[in-house]
């Protein structure tokens, strides 16, 4: 009999919490962004929760939204991840540290050299989420008008990913001979130099730094378009992906593991972790006043703005004690008009309801009890939705420490969850294999 499938679990770092209200949450760390010793707790109650992976979300520009909701927002500034996350390799021993990393406004000699140092200085654990950066504000950081358009950017991603893994390649695993006799520091033979003259790079090599303990970090992708899909199907060994339920998850997940297999990949080599928002209570309804309790604490300026982003239409002219009126089509997303339609006349939520859950997280949650938050989980595991998850705590420390004493327990008991890590590195953790190098045999 095969073995039960488990999950793979990374916590989504936004660490103040990805939802807005949360910095005002009773007992939250306000400044957790810029906290080192907070920090430092969040990590290391993960890995004693075995959690697969501390992941560092990144973006290169303040958020861009109006200055108004901007004000009210924790998550317009954090620490830069690969500045961090060596400090924390240094408090930790198993999990993994996944960073994001852009690849439209970075140079993959860079990205390679630090990625590879975070890889030896953490014993194997490093993993990088490469985007090609959503915010196009980055851009004026940049010395740029403008952001690359959509295609170009994943045309320059695609190359960008040969040229870094080029360069990881730079070393054969036994190049630094290191003999003292001779006097000899490496093997010139097991040195190769890349040479790369591409469309949009140019990279002479080699890499200054051994090749990681890893091979390669872990290569994740988050991108959703068909483009974003594409790229995660040929490179992709971890997906972060937001996928609003269990359907759409399911059609997500069997695109990109069948256009990993047309491209002859083993779709098993490749762990799809979409985000979900985990708030636990003691009961459904004490999970339920908990969100609600959160969500309050949006500012409803900032989250009329959400609102009206969301159903193409200013909404700033709606009794906010009312529930929606009906709203006419308009020429911006359809989708998520009707995703905030259909929630108001499911739930009989407020407008001011409604624009605090959009101006706070409005992906996908799971808000219960222990054992419901498993039963989910289970289900998208078990009907191919996902192959773990990348959690979101609602706020922080609070939300991280029930997901670590509640949920935790419960997916070990069902046989879901790992009780101790079997391994060291992250690809270890993820069940990956480490990758050849390209120009080296094994010596
Ligand atoms: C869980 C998750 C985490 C993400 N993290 C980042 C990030 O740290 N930085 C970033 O610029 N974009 C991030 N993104 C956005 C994606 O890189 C991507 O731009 C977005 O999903 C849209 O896809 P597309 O670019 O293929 O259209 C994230 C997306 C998801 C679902």
């Amino acid at each position: 009999m095969a073995a039960q499938r488990q999950l793979h679990l990374g916590a989504f770092m936004r660490p103040v919490s990805l939802h807005t209200g949360a910095w005002r949450y009773p007992g939250a760390y306000p400044d957790a962004n810029f906290n080192f010793a907070h920090l430092k707790r969040f990590a290391q109650t993960l890995e004693r929760a075995k959690f697969d992976a501390f992941f560092m979300a990144d973006h290169l520009a303040v958020l861009n939204m109006p200055i108004d909701s901007l004000k009210r927002s924790h998550t317009v500034t954090s620490f830069d991840p690969l500045t961090l996350l060596p400090a924390l390799a240094a408090v930790t021993e198993r999990i993994g540290l996944v960073a994001t990393a852009s690849t439209t406004f970075d140079q993959p000699y860079h990205i390679a050299r630090k990625f590879a140092s975070l890889d030896h200085i953490s014993n194997g654990r490093a993993g990088w989420n490469m985007v090609t950066t959503s915010n196009p504000d980055a851009a004026l950081n940049f010395g740029m008008d403008d952001h690359m358009e959509h295609s170009e950017r994943y045309k320059r991603a695609r190359e960008f990913f040969d040229v870094v893994t080029g360069l990881w390649d730079s070393w054969a695993d036994d190049a630094f001979v290191r003999n003292v006799e001779d006097g000899i520091y490496f093997d010139p033979e097991r040195l190769h130099v890349l040479d790369h003259k591409g469309q949009y790079l140019s990279v002479r090599g080699p890499l200054n730094i051994a090749r990681p303990i890893q091979g390669w970090p872990v290569i994740v992708q988050a991108g959703a378009s068909e483009d974003g899909r594409q790229i995660a199907a040929e490179t992709a060994e971890a997906v972060f992906t937001a996928q609003p339920d269990l359907q759409k998850g399911r059609s997500f997940y069997t695109d990109v593991k069948g256009r990993m297999e047309r491209l002859g990949r083993n779709p098993d080599h490749m762990k799809i972790l979409p985000a979900a928002l985990v708030l636990v209570g003691e009961s459904l309804a004490d999970a339920q006043d908990k969100r609600a309790r959160l969500d309050s604490l949006v500012h409803y300026d900032s989250g009329l703005a959400s609102l009206s982003i969301a159903l193409g239409h200013d909404a700033s002219n709606f009794d906010p004690d009312a529930p929606l009126p009906d709203i006419p089509e308009s020429n911006a997303s359809k989708t998520s008009r009707q995703n905030v339609v259909d929630l108001a006349r499911r739930t009989n939520m407020t407008v001011r309801q409604l624009a605090q859950r959009l101006g706070g997280y409005s992906g996908l949650a799971f808000v219960g009890t222990p054992q419901t938050i498993a039963d989910e989980m289970q289900d998208w595991l078990e009907q191919r939705g996902a192959d773990g998850f990348t959690v979101n705590f609602p706020y922080l420390p609070g939300g991280l420490d029930e997901f670590c004493e509640k949920v935790v327990p419960e997916l070990q008991r069902r046989g879901l969850f790992r009780r101790e890590y079997t391994g060291t590195t992250l690809r270890d953790h993820l069940g990956l294999p480490r990758p050849e190098n390209r120009f080296f045999r094994p010596g």
